[in-house]
């Protein structure tokens, strides 16, 4: 042949190793983004003394809205482009339960929102507390739905309608309302509101996108969290009913997450910047001990990458005590943590 066929230029992005983010705490708080964060994703995308740029995934126990428009706010706060094919929010992993359920209530969120990103995973029949109040306003004494809420809500006959799961999505709005309905469908004979289990063991399963008592918000202490709603749910069930009730959550620190996200990267890396194999190692951000340290480093010993933990000083962990789940390192801020994996990569 007369001329050679040209090779590709060599990418310069990493194939050694990549980055995994929490997301409250570590990049934004109260909707606002932590400035080092913003200085962390340009680093990722070249702007280091060595030019290299990482690939990178984000991990969050938060939701409530679809991954969509999840990406399309996160975009604008980090300054980059953030697509759902790097993106894990807390009830990302619940799509595979779609098929499994005919009718679910699904609990927490604003507005409709929650509803859209349950139809949107597939679930054939969702029902919202709203629509249950609306059927029967005495369900919640103290709860009114505001005209906006009334006129989306579905009324139906829910006397003939079995239940067959409730699925929390996001923080609730209304504890008191949300719990009470909760509670009714647990008490129930198999789902049908209204009916009263002898038993008590044949309501519905209950489903948590996440586990956090405490997260990062906009205030200066921790707030309560998903993981609050489900000890109080745990015990009110006790104290009404004398059992103990068994529910499940999703999220970090959960191995299936952390499986799920090695999945997510495979395929992104794949995708994106055309490598086909495992990381060496994966670098985790995280502020909060119980779940991104936790869930990290038992996940590293299960698997055969290397995840490695990062806690960050800008969320849930308090400055001066000891992590009840020891990371790796501790940094300052993101930007820290950012910088401490690249300069390790190059040692
Ligand atoms: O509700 C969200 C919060 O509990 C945690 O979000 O991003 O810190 O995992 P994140
Ligand atoms: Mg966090």
């Amino acid at each position: 042949p007369l001329s050679t066929p040209s090779t590709p230029p060599k990418s310069n992005t990493t194939d050694k190793y990549a980055f995994a983010f929490d997301i409250d705490g570590v990049l934004i708080r109260g909707g606002r983004p932590i400035p080092e964060a913003i200085e962390a994703m340009k680093v990722l995308n070249g702007q280091n003394v060595y030019g290299v740029k990482i690939p990178y995934i984000f991990v969050t126990n938060g939701g409530g809205k679809t991954e969509q428009e999840r990406c399309i706010q996160l975009s604008k706060q980090m300054e980059i482009e953030v697509s759902p094919g790097q993106f894990i929010c807390g009830h990302t992993p619940m799509r595979e339960m779609a098929a499994k359920y005919g009718t679910v209530l699904v609990v927490g969120g604003e507005g409709e929102k929650c509803r859209q990103v349950a139809e949107g995973y597939g679930f054939k029949d969702v029902v919202t507390p709203g629509d249950i109040i609306k059927d029967n306003p005495d369900t919640t004494p103290f709860r009114k739905l505001t005209k906006e809420e009334y006129d989306s809500s579905r009324a139906r006959d829910f006397s003939k309608t079995e239940i067959e799961a409730i699925f929390v999505f996001a923080d609730s709005r209304d504890w008191a309302g949300d719990q009470q309905i909760i509670l009714d469908l647990l008490l129930s004979k198999r789902g049908v509101l209204g009916t009263r289990s002898e038993t008590f063991d044949d309501g519905p399963p209950v489903f948590f996108s996440h586990n956090d008592v405490v997260w990062s918000a906009s205030h200066d202490l921790t707030r309560l969290g998903m993981g609050a709603l489900r000890l109080s749910l745990e015990a009110m069930y006790k104290a009404v009913t004398g059992k103990e009730l068994n529910t499940t959550a999703y999220g970090k620190p959960q191995i299936g997450t952390f499986q799920f996200a090695t999945r997510l990267l495979q395929q992104w890396r794949k995708d994106t910047h055309g490598i086909d194999a495992p990381p060496e190692t994966v670098y985790f951000v995280g502020d909060t001990p119980e779940s991104d340290i936790r869930g990290t480093n038992d996940f590293n010993k299960t698997s055969e990458n290397t995840w490695y933990s990062i806690l960050v000083r800008t969320g849930v962990y308090e400055q001066g005590t000891k992590p009840k789940f020891e990371p790796k390192f501790t940094a300052d801020h993101v930007l820290e943590a950012v910088l401490h994996g690249v300069e390790r990569e190059q040692r």
